[in-house]
């Protein structure tokens, strides 16, 4: 049986009325709140993610499922190279030797010997030098041949000629010309986050002329973690992202408690009581650096002790540090300095206002100090909202302000606060069963009778354009007991008759199965009467 990757899983009804029934609410309140859609791409460049979450995160550093596109330049030089090259020999044996095996060598036959050729799209020092070596020995060939003093020859793309002239004495080289149609290969990821790709979509569509931007999305992310309930290799998240130039007021704390209310809204909309809004700033990059070199002198006597990922971190990104999950690193990580001692004035009092603005709306908050999240572009708020419930995976979402990514990425200035949720830990913690929000049929249409599948379609229709919900049973159903079992199993309200009879009369038997009452309703009347009785 093939089943779905570790990781992944599958949504089945009736959860999926729950999903839906979360995003539908979610974007209710996106509406009043003025934000709008964006959809950006599953995958983007490598190069993205490594610039805008930073390369010593975990996500870009172990957790990103990157491969290489386009085509493979080994192949679009090999077939090239046989197009261009095969009349030159008389024969021709493809041959591989030594642990390389995966850059071909061809042996060339023609009057005088035999040719060593070795094909390598990215030439360099080491591959010539790998093919001198094979020329002085005598070697065992194909079909046990015994090939002494080969001539050497490498075949590479035309523009990598230049920096071979010198370094390549006895050895012939072969320029290929490599056809329009080969793409050289990119490195491409799946979206682990969707924030680096919505800057991106700012900058790539200088929606800075717009102002400031209002976005939100929901869609797939994708992280290669250890599974575990409430984490998953494939997840959803739901997000939002406000950003534009400082001068229509992207910067301001107004932003931040803004989008903190929407998330204390959304979350009550959506049914969920009992979450914690832990909150923390995290300065601009000066008072990071000054905290990061605190946090070197601090980790210096004590990082021995630490795991290895927190002694690569000592050095190339300390605050990094405080991702750390070993349990016995904590003892340490808790004496470390926290950021809020080194917060510069203005940093201080973007924080403050923020919580000014909080108080006011009535949003509860707790203060964290050691809150740095986990990817490299927050400055100053950061904020995550925890469950209860959740267990070890508490976090239901994350968030902050990344007032330098756009011009990390090439942009311009662009001062921005998001968020995202955790879509699959939202409905977790959801008390809502799927059964609450589902919508069952109104009302099951059996037909009754040879001939009557047209008829039972017809009414269906009329009904449907109604907005009532119908199922339709279909003529092979002889008994009436079997469309009344369906209809019974589907939780359906009413079944309705159509019969040769019923047709002829243009009045149904009506059903309502709860109280088992029956009713011959005109045609016309079927909608209001269905609509009416619960
Ligand atoms: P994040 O904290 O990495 O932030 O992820 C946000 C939320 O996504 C987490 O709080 C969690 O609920 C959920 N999540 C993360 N990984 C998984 C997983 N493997 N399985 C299930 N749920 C998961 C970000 O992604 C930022 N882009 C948020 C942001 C937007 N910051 C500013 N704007």
């Amino acid at each position: 049986m093939i089943k779905s990757p570790r990781g992944t899983r599958d949504l089945l009804p009736p959860d999926t009325a729950l999903w839906n029934f979360v995003e539908a609410t979610v974007r209710d309140v996106f509406r009043v709140y003025n934000f709008h859609e964006i959809r950006t791409p599953i995958f983007e460049s490598t190069e993205l993610f490594a610039r805008g979450v930073g390369e010593e995160t975990d996500i870009v550093s172990k957790e990103m499922f990157t491969w290489d596109d386009g085509n493979s330049p080994e192949m679009a030089l090999q077939a090239s190279w046989a197009a261009q090259y095969q009349n030159k020999y008389d024969r021709i044996e493809p041959w591989v030797v030594g642990p390389d095996k995966r850059v071909p060598f061809f042996l060339g036959h023609r009057e005088g010997g035999w040719t060593i050729i070795k094909l390598k799209y990215y030439p360099d020092a080491r591959d010539l030098r790998q093919l001198e070596e094979l020329a002085t020995a005598e070697f065992d060939g194909p079909g046990d041949r015994k090939i002494s003093k080969p001539t050497l020859a490498i075949a590479v793309p035309e523009e990598a000629i230049p920096s071979l002239r010198e370094l390549a004495k006895d050895i012939e080289i072969q320029p290929v010309k490599i056809p329009d149609w080969f793409e050289p290969p990119r490195s491409l990821t799946l979206r682990p986050e969707n924030t680096a790709g919505v800057v991106r979509a700012y900058i790539e569509h200088k929606l800075w002329d717009r102002g400031i931007n209002k976005l939100f999305y929901i869609g797939p992310q994708f992280r290669r973690e250890r599974p575990q309930k409430g984490r998953y290799r494939q997840f959803y998240q739901i997000g939002a992202e406000v950003i534009g130039p400082a001068t229509a007021g992207s910067q301001s704390p107004a932003r931040d408690a803004e989008i903190l209310e929407l998330l204390a809204t959304l979350l009550d909309r959506v049914g969920i009581t009992g979450w914690t809004l832990e909150l923390n700033s995290v300065g601009c990059p000066a008072d990071r650096a000054r905290f990061n070199e605190a946090l070197r002198q601090a980790l210096a006597p004590v990082v021995d002790k630490m795991c290895a990922d927190c002694q690569r971190r000592a050095v190339t990104n300390p605050l990094r540090v405080f991702d750390c999950k070993v349990p016995e690193d904590q003892p340490i990580i808790d004496t470390l300095p926290t950021i809020n001692q080194f917060l510069d004035d203005d940093c201080r009092l973007h924080y403050e206002a923020v919580k000014q603005i909080l108080n006011a709306v009535e949003i509860p908050y707790v203060e964290n100090p050691r809150l740095v999240r986990g990817l490299d572009y927050y400055t100053k708020t950061a904020f995550e909202f925890t469950h209860g419930s959740l267990g070890a995976q508490n976090a239901i979402l994350g968030g902050g302000r990344y007032d330098g990514l756009s011009e990390a990425l090439g942009g311009p200035p662009a001062p921005g606060i998001g968020f995202a949720i955790g879509e699959d830990r939202l409905v977790l913690s959801l008390t809502a069963t799927a059964e609450s929000v589902l919508r069952k049929p109104d009302v099951y249409v059996a037909p009754l009778g040879p001939g009557m599948d047209r008829e039972a379609a017809r009414v269906a229709r009329e009904l449907r354009r109604h907005d009532l919900v119908v199922e339709l049973g279909d003529e092979s159903f002889r008994k009436l007991k079997k469309s009344f079992e369906a209809a019974d199993k589907i939780g359906a309200r009413y079944l309705l008759i159509v019969g040769e009879n019923e047709v002829a009369a243009n009045a149904f038997a009506l059903k309502h199965l709860a109280s088992g009452e029956q009713v011959t309703v005109p045609r016309a009347e079927l909608p209001q009467r269905i609509t009416q009785q619960k």
